[in-house]
């Protein structure tokens, strides 16, 4: 195994799965560039880090604003290192039946998962080939099978599966991975906010999910994290073009 200390960008990662996944890449010996829409809301990701004794930068960028994108990841490299580990976890969720969607609900939700995957992956993927190392970990979600009240994100979702692997197959001879990780309910503020939008105490609703769920539990944030972990690893790098369910079972 090579010891190259990799710099490694995760977006959304001020809180949830994604500051999960940035500590768990810095544990592993990695550069963490911690994204998200302001860069003062990464500090409590970055503090854990450096508390941990790794290297973290805050930045502050909109992954589905084409300029906003570009200037981040150019401070990254020159302030951190050259980016050769994304994960495409930045995301949001405008949830109705499609008979009371909005354009605008549409739009925002497509806008930042799969232009900000997209503008994200293309402006990191030039470090990437010039390493020959790269490892792509985007985001997907159980809902990309179908989920009420979501059209918009499960197709978005869902397309975050078509991405990865064209991704995979594009810049595979480059010696970059990309993979999918399609989580199942995940205990976050994103969770938390749709019991409080169906007016369901928190805990009620994820003791509700848990019985649907084969081991029992709803999952934690460090769940997608050990995944991320694996699949942005040197020693995964055979492992390309899949979407690994983390749900608890076979399904949502
Ligand atoms: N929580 C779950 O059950 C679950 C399940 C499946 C998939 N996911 C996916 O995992 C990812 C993380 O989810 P979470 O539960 O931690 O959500 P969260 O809402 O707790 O965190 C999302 C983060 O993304 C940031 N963000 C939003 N728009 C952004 C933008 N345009 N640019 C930069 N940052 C932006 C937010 O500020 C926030 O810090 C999302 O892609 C979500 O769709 C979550």
């Amino acid at each position: 195994m090579s010891s190259t200390v990799r710099t490694a960008i995760v977006t959304g990662a001020a809180r949830g799965i994604g500051a999960a996944v940035a500590k768990r890449l810095a544990a592993d010996g990695m550069q963490v560039a911690v994204l998200d829409l302001d860069a003062a809301s990464c500090a409590d990701t970055v503090s854990a880090i450096e508390a941990a004794g790794g290297k973290a930068l805050a930045v502050g960028a909109n992954v589905a604003d084409e300029a906003s994108v570009a200037a981040a990841v150019e401070k990254v490299a020159e302030e951190l290192g050259e980016p050769t580990v994304l994960i495409n976890n930045a995301g949001i969720t405008r949830d109705n039946l499609l008979f009371k969607m909005t354009v605008e609900d549409w739009d925002a939700v497509m806008s930042v998962h799969l232009r900000g995957a997209f503008l994200m992956s293309r402006a990191t993927q030039k470090y990437m080939v010039d390493n020959k190392f790269g490892r792509i970990v985007n985001l997907s979600s159980t809902s990309a099978q179908g989920n009420r009240g979501q059209v918009n994100y499960s197709a978005a979702k869902a397309g975050m599966q078509g991405f990865t692997k064209t991704l995979a197959v594009e810049l595979g001879k480059f010696g970059v991975t990309a993979n999918a990780i399609a989580p199942g309910f995940i205990a976050t503020e994103m969770t938390a906010a749709t019991a409080e939008r169906v007016g369901v105490p928190f805990e009620d609703y994820k003791a509700a999910a848990a019985q649907q769920i084969p081991v029992a539990r709803v999952g934690e944030p460090d769940d997608i994290a050990h995944t991320a972990s694996f699949l942005a690893s040197e020693g995964a790098g055979f492992v390309s073009g899949q979407v690994i369910y983390v749900a608890g079972g076979p399904k949502d």
